[in-house]
């Protein structure tokens, strides 16, 4: 605090200072030009941390690399994901990343973490894999060691395997699921004309990957494959957002909310003790925006219960699901406050802010979410329409997770250039990168977002120090203790160096 407000009585003398010297000599002060801008770089993510002889040498490597790719064309930042993703696998600069030590995944959701490939050509392979085509065009999945009965939009259920064993070209019937599984198209300005129908497909892919990983046998394998792909993408620790679904048996009995509890803590200590260099995962306990206030009373009582028994793995409440089409927080606010009147601390990492619509009551979740002490804003992507609120979430200490892929393909921004986490980032906001919904998007870890992030929000001012002040934001601003925070801070430090003398040879 006390070096910004020096800094701007720096500018305002430096200003007074270009002021006269402009009166004398009439051209600006070449030296007081770069002096601002310095002062200027010096405030974005990054701007602060002191780069390495090495460090230095990277940076103006990727510099040069940056340069190149924004000069090509076509820009993949300034493309939809979609389109862009073939253009991103070849980048000089995604493959560094993918390398790049990147810390944790702060924003992700429990049951879209895996790809969507893994879980058609694994998952749908399995025994007693049952499968309907329902309304719409869509499908759901069901294990079973019996023919299901109907449902409301599942009158006929057909055993994969067999159906499968009358294909001519069972290949392309996978990729057809494939499609079904994620919101990836080859023209998605013509499939989603609106953000209505783009959440629309959202919530249906939701609905047919449910079915496949809230088979109790998949769930684990599901939980381990996820982990691996996110490891694979040098992440070291994952906050989840789950909603704890029931898991089901092939006799259709269903396990309670302890048991999946469970298994994520068994996952997690399994993977932790097969890589010494992943740290584990914590849960952020979410329920749907779109009930009830006493069904959020209920949901927020669980989430004291389940924290009193599960306090290493469960990190806190979030309420999720698109927020234009459900309740703001302040219509819960006797919910959400519970936990304040009986005195336990819950703590909360609200979705707030994920909207281009400003001034409605929606609009105010982002106030509301600070007001609750958020410990971390989800996407924010409304905060510079706030300047209050986004000094109050600076000062606070408030991150915001930003989550670029997810916020085009649900139609916020076009050409990640006009990202406004571009403003946040500039000013040194408190943020952190995350992918949401890699299953949907067809992303892989991070290092996709990442990409926008680097080459498209940050453009060519964005370094070496930003993507390392990003990777310690990741850690620093995760729900971890002090002492665990530390540990995973010096694995990374170690991951880090390891990356950056291997870059340098
Ligand atoms: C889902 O799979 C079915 C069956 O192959 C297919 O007809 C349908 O087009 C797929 N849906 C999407 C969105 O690709
Ligand atoms: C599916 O994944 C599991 C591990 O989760 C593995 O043991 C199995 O061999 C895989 N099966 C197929 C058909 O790929
Ligand atoms: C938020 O934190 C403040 C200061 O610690 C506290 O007074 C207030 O009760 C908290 N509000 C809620 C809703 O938890
Ligand atoms: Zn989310």
């Amino acid at each position: 605090m006390a070096h910004r407000i020096h800094s701007s009585w720096l500018t305002l003398f430096s200003m007074m200072a270009f002021a006269f010297i402009n009166l004398c000599s009439g051209a600006p002060n070449p030296h007081q030009r770069e002096m601002l801008k310095r002062q200027e770089a010096s405030r974005q993510t990054g701007g602060s941390v002191t780069l390495t002889p090495r460090e230095l040498q990277l940076s103006a490597y990727l510099h040069k690399l940056k340069v190149k790719e924004m000069a090509s064309v076509p820009f993949p930042p300034s493309m939809h994901y979609f389109k862009a993703r073939p253009f991103i696998q070849q980048s000089a600069i995604f493959k560094l990343l993918r390398k790049m030590p990147k810390g944790a995944a702060l924003h992700v959701h429990s049951s879209v973490l895996a790809s969507a490939e893994w879980l058609v050509r694994n998952v749908t392979y399995r025994p007693h894999c049952y499968i309907c085509f329902a309304w719409g065009g869509s499908v759901r999945f069901l294990f079973s060691d019996g023919q299901p009965y109907p449902r409301w939009e599942c009158l006929y259920w057909q055993l994969l395997e067999s159906l499968r064993a009358g294909m001519a070209n069972p290949d392309e019937f996978d990729n057809s699921l494939v499609r079904n599984l994620t919101l990836f198209t080859e023209d998605p300005e013509a499939a989603y004309p609106s953000q209505e129908s783009v959440w629309a497909r959202f919530d249906d892919a939701f609905l047919a990957i449910s079915g496949l990983v809230t088979y109790a046998p998949v769930f684990r394998d599901y939980l381990y494959q996820s982990l691996e792909e996110f490891y694979g993408d040098n992440v070291m620790y994952l906050e989840i957002r789950s909603g704890l679904s029931k898991t089901y048996e092939l006799d259709g009995s269903i396990h309670d909310k302890v048991w999946s509890l469970k298994a994520y803590q068994d996952v997690s200590a399994k993977f932790s003790a097969e890589h010494p260099d992943f740290l584990g995962i914590r849960i952020i306990l979410s329920s749907h925006r779109i009930q009830s206030v006493s069904m959020i009373k209920a949901a927020v009582m669980d989430a004291i219960e389940m924290q009193k028994n599960f306090p290493e793995l469960i990190a806190g409440f979030d309420l999720v699901g698109r927020e234009d089409d459900g309740r703001p927080l302040w219509y819960f606010r006797e919910a959400l406050s519970l936990p304040a009147d009986l005195g336990v601390n819950l703590p909360y990492y609200f979705h707030a802010g994920e909207t281009d619509l400003e001034g409605t009551d929606v609009d105010a979740n982002l106030l509301d979410a600070l007001l609750f002490n958020s410990s971390r804003i989800g996407h924010g992507y409304a905060l510079p329409h706030h300047p209050l609120v986004k000094e109050l979430s600076r000062k606070k200490g408030v991150a915001v997770e930003v989550c670029p892929i997810s916020n085009q393909v649900l139609k916020l921004v076009s050409d990640m250039r006009n990202h406004p986490a571009a403003v946040l980032m500039t000013e040194g906001h408190p943020v952190v990168i995350s992918s949401d919904d890699p299953t949907l998007f067809g992303t892989s870890g991070l290092s996709y977002d990442f990409y926008e992030a680097f080459v498209g929000i940050g453009g060519l001012s964005a370094n070496l120090g930003t993507l390392k002040e990003l990777a310690m934001n990741s850690i620093k601003y995760s729900s971890l203790s002090p002492v665990l925070k530390k540990a995973l801070l010096d694995m990374w430090q170690k991951k880090w160096d390891k990356f950056i003398s291997d870059q340098c040879q």
